[in-house]
């Protein structure tokens, strides 16, 4: 009999985990450094700096995003590939969300990569050849020239929505797969809870995409601390009273 990769039991649960530890955390801390973008170019350059300056940083680069965003992908693909999608004989919403798992986790895939080659390794060509690795001092002006672009800024808003639901249902399917939520109205409860994580995830993440092109975002300016002018330099000479 054929081994079905989604029946293996202990790869199954390290994808669940993988999806959540490392990459989750990843993603909240990746749009709160996104949004330093809404208080100028300087405040994102210096919080890019901040984070090329962390000690080891290629190894937990490695070992705490890249590797586990690899097993993650190919066995989240492989498990699609499995997958038999049931929308058409019952139109629930549990099969809808099945199918959308599956359909954002391909896509992501697909999303990541170019992401990846476009920013971290400035290996896209037509869009800026230049990699915000390294150049800190330059990060805004990198991202900000793509993003001038309406196509790459279309990309990349679908990208930020497809995260945020696959990972706020992945929140569900673990907190159920794990025993963690029981109870009928303990389920509906929590996918309630976990679509408004979707939407807040989204906002933030679309909202920091839009602060590449004007500060603040889309939120008023009222709202947000846009950086102070710089202040005028003292004239220069003996004052005269
Ligand atoms: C507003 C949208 C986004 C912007 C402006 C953005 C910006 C960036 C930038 C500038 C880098 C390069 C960092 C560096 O080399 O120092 C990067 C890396 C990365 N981004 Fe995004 N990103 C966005 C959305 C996403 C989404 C939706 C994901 C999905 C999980 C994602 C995943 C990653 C990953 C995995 C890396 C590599 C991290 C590393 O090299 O350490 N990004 N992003």
């Amino acid at each position: 009999m054929a081994i079905k990769f989604s029946n293996t039991f202990l790869l199954r649960k390290l994808h669940q985990i993988t999806g959540i530890v490392p990459l989750g955390i990843f993603f909240f801390v990746h749009m709160f450094t996104n949004s330093k973008a809404m208080n100028g170019a300087a405040n994102f350059d210096k919080a890019v700096k901040e984070i090329h300056d962390i000690p080891y940083l290629l190894l937990i680069e490695i070992f705490g995003i890249f590797l586990p965003l690899l097993f993650h992908s190919v066995y989240g693909v492989l498990i699609s590939s499995e997958a038999k999608p049931n929308v058409m004989n019952y139109g629930y919403g549990r099969n809808w969300f099945y199918m959308l798992q599956r359909a954002t986790g391909i896509f992501l895939f697909l999303f990541i990569l170019f992401h990846l080659l476009n920013l971290r390794f400035g290996l896209i060509p037509g869009l800026t050849e230049v990699a915000v690795a390294g150049n800190a001092d330059k990060a805004f002006s990198i991202v900000a020239s793509d993003f001038q672009k309406t196509w790459v800024l279309i990309v990349y808003i679908l990208g930020v929505i497809a995260t945020a639901w696959h990972l706020a249902y992945g929140f569900f399917l673990f907190a159920v797969d794990w025993g963690i939520v029981i109870g009928e109205k303990a389920q509906k409860m929590t996918l309630a809870g976990c679509a408004a994580l979707a939407v807040l995830l989204s906002v933030v993440g679309i909202n920091a995409a839009f602060a590449f092109r004007s500060p603040c975002g889309l939120m008023p300016k009222a709202l947000c601390e846009a950086p102070a002018a710089p202040a005028k330099a003292a004239p220069a000479g003996p004052t005269k009273f």
